[in-house]
């Protein structure tokens, strides 16, 4: 796509910009709009960033400035014009170039081998060249360029006309805006692909949801093709799509255009054009047996692609030959699917057991009969709660159809009930706590059904898993088994007592060796020293994941800060709205918890920001320190705190004598009133700030 002479040149013109200021005139204003397109290839596209992020916000703000004052220049391929704005009413239907048609499916060998004979007869040669690639299970999508702009993106729908989603696609950052077509003779081309969601993306936001206490997206499949169709375009940004070209489908050309005459060149020429597509994975093969030997390699190794598959498709190479063979009104003759092995499975759903979470959480689990679903046998799976049930028509003794999706937790498609008996009986949600029977409750706005006895054995045992657990304190060796035991032994019956077990009692126990015992108590003593993040994060506080904690760790000296923190000084902290908020503080007031803490700190356990007090580094703003309020417009708040902090300066808690710089956004509010009374604090606007940081 880029010549290593380009790449040094988009990359001296950034830091050029970056040193400047609002381009000028209305050529230097394009020559940044390429700087920007590059940047995002090497983001999106390379996965191999060109510019720190506030750097890039930078230059997108520079951009902007330039589009307000000159809004005659604005095309549809500026990169500000992926911005998010309003919400659809709905999606128009249009009608595609060319019908989107699916594949034929192949199973096994044979199925390969008589495609391949079908073919080769067909147009009557010995042997044909392939070109094979992953399947991407995700939603399938049309992108129409036409003078080199991105002008719609549209849904398959029902292969001939799909709804336009032009500005959801937009906020697919891997998809250009504009190519150089024209250039190459193309006036109008129609691009086929996938829009797939990363499966670490896919895990991640599911984390986010089941602590929020919402269901689960069953699939990256269905999460991409639900929130491609979103109405707010805002929220389709949020979540991090990528899209995968695969195929032309239609070019207007002039004659004396130059086009590729296989699909793998045609790819390769997507992918100079800077799309996103296969390439890496594309294989051409001269002969079957090694288009079957590949398929079968990849199926091996599905997982370890970073989207999920469910097969790989095989396309005749040449598209002259491609044309011989043509299509009939369902697929094409010349490519085929072949589907991986079913990750899919009907069982029967034995009874429902509700499990206590360390919240109080009540969450159904299936027992089904054990099944095999794609190397794993399952017995048991989450119903996640009332609603995911009623929606699911599930009723024990019923069978249901299983599904695991790449590396995915199994989930329960949905029930068979034409195979019902009319035995089946339906699943009925207790209205007391299934450990310490105290009555359930359900609020208003939530999902789930809670025990809100904190003194619940349940909720105590899991809060010690999630404590000790690897992304908390990361205590090896005291996992679920062995917490199960201490506790029902009554030797471990809380987060403190971990750092006063009693050795001698757990040295005579069976599965407690000398090496494990010696182990256990090293693992232990490691985590005294565990970062305050960690901490945070085990202590189970409600809506607190990884994330959150990190911010507030970041904010903090010491946990004990927190004891006094408001809500509404919790809100200040980029990232966290009102409900964490009010969590939070709600946690640190109860006494209970403050004796906890302190237990802990008596037991030896940090819980200073260590961070905060040793990494500071030498730099222009070393001594100084900075607090931003307000909305910032230019760049997100911890952007701007970690250039300071890069810098050697120090990010200030609050408004005080000690403030050195109080950088002000727009609705900046009582801290702004306070830095003018006290009238020692420099008071910056976003402009002064970056011409300091240059
Ligand atoms: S080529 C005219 N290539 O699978 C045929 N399709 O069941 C154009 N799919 O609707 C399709 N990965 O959504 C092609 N590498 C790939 C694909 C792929 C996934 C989807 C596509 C299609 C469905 C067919």
């Amino acid at each position: 796509m880029y010549s290593q002479e380009q790449e040094k040149y988009y990359f001296d013109q950034a830091k050029q910009f970056l040193a400047n200021d609002v381009p000028e005139d209305e050529a230097s204003y394009e020559l940044l709009k390429k700087v920007i397109k590059y940047a995002d290839w090497k983001y999106y596209v390379q996965s191999n960033p060109l510019l720190a992020d506030v750097e890039y916000d930078i230059l997108f703000k520079q951009l902007h400035r330039f589009e307000q004052t000159h809004p005659q220049c604005i095309k549809n391929d500026s990169p500000t014009q992926r911005v998010a704005m309003g919400l659809s009413e709905r999606f128009p239907s249009v009608a595609h170039l060319v019908p989107m048609l699916s594949l034929e499916n192949t199973y096994n060998e044979q199925d390969i081998l008589d495609w391949d004979k079908k073919c080769r007869e067909s147009i009557q040669v010995n042997a044909i060249t392939y070109c094979i690639e992953p399947k991407y299970d995700g939603a399938s999508i049309s992108l129409v360029y036409q003078n080199n702009i991105l002008d719609r993106g549209i849904t398959r729908g029902d292969g001939v006309k799909g709804e336009e989603i032009t500005n959801n696609v937009k906020q697919i950052r891997s998809i250009p805006l504009s190519a150089s077509f024209i250039e190459k003779g193309i006036e109008q081309i129609e691009i086929r692909g996938e829009v797939v969601i990363h499966k670490a993306i896919f895990d991640a936001y599911n984390q986010q949801r089941a602590e929020e206490g919402l269901a689960p997206l069953a699939n990256p499949r269905n999460a991409a093709s639900g929130t491609l169709r979103m109405l707010d375009a805002q929220e389709v940004a949020k979540r991090k799509l990528t899209a995968i070209a695969y195929h032309v489908s239609n070019i207007t050309a002039s004659p004396a255009a130059a086009l590729p005459r296989t699909h793998y060149d045609m790819v390769r020429f997507l992918a100079q054009e800077g799309f996103p597509t296969p390439i890496q994975e594309m294989r051409v093969c001269t002969t079957i047996q090694e288009v079957i030997a590949t398929c079968n390699k990849f199926e091996q190794e599905r997982d370890q692609l970073p989207f999920e598959i469910d097969g790989m498709v095989i396309k005749v190479n040449d598209l002259w030959q491609q044309e011989q063979l043509g299509m009939t009104s369902h697929h094409p003759r010349w490519a085929v699917a072949f589907k991986f092995k079913a990750r899919q499975a009907t069982s029967k759903l034995l009874k429902v057991e509700f499990q206590v979470g360390r919240t109080g959480s009540i969450t159904p689990v299936a027992k089904i009969e054990p099944v095999p679903i794609g190397g794993v046998v399952v017995s048991s799976v989450s119903l996640f709660n009332e609603e995911v049930v009623a929606e699911k028509d599930l009723m024990i003794g019923d069978y249901v159809l299983l599904e695991r999706a790449g590396d995915v937790i199994p989930y329960i498609v949905k029930s068979i009930p034409e195979l019902r008996s009319g035995e089946e009986t339906p699943i009925l949600f207790p209205k007391q706590c299934p450990v310490c029977k105290s009555d359930l409750e359900k609020p208003l706005e939530e999902a789930v059904w809670r025990c809100v006895n904190v003194a619940c054995e349940a909720q105590v045992v899991e809060r010690i898993i999630h404590f000790a657990s690897k992304d908390a304190m990361d205590i090896r060796n005291l996992g679920v088994s062995n917490i199960q035991k201490l506790f029902d032994l009554g030797i471990l019956k809380s987060i403190p007592a971990i750092y006063d077990l009693d050795w001698s009692r757990i040295s005579s126990l069976e599965g407690f060796g000398a090496k494990s015992v010696s182990n256990l108590q090293q693992a232990i003593e490691q985590s005294k020293t565990q970062e305050l993040n960690r901490l945070l994060f085990g202590l189970g506080i409600r809506y607190v994941g990884e994330t959150t904690a990190k911010i507030l760790a970041n904010a903090i000296d010491t946990i004990q800060d927190l004891y006094t923190w408001t809500e509404e000084q919790l809100c200040s902290l980029e990232d966290i709205g009102p409900k964490v908020a009010a969590s939070v503080a709600h946690f640190f007031q109860h006494p209970e918890n403050r004796t906890l803490i302190e237990q802990l700190i008596e037991k030896g356990v940090s819980v200073d920001n260590k961070r905060k007090s040793t990494a500071l580094i030498e730099g222009v703003f070393s001594g100084k320190s900075f607090l931003f309020t307000g909305t910032l417009t230019a760049f997100k708040r911890s952007y701007a705190e970690q250039m300071v902090e890069e810098k050697g300066g120090t990010i200030a808690n609050s408004v005080n004598s000690k403030l050195d710089f109080l950088v002000v956004g727009t609705d900046a509010g009582s801290k702004l009133e306070k830095a003018k009374k006290l009238n020692t604090i420099t008071i910056l606007n976003e402009q002064e700030f970056i011409e300091m940081l240059h």
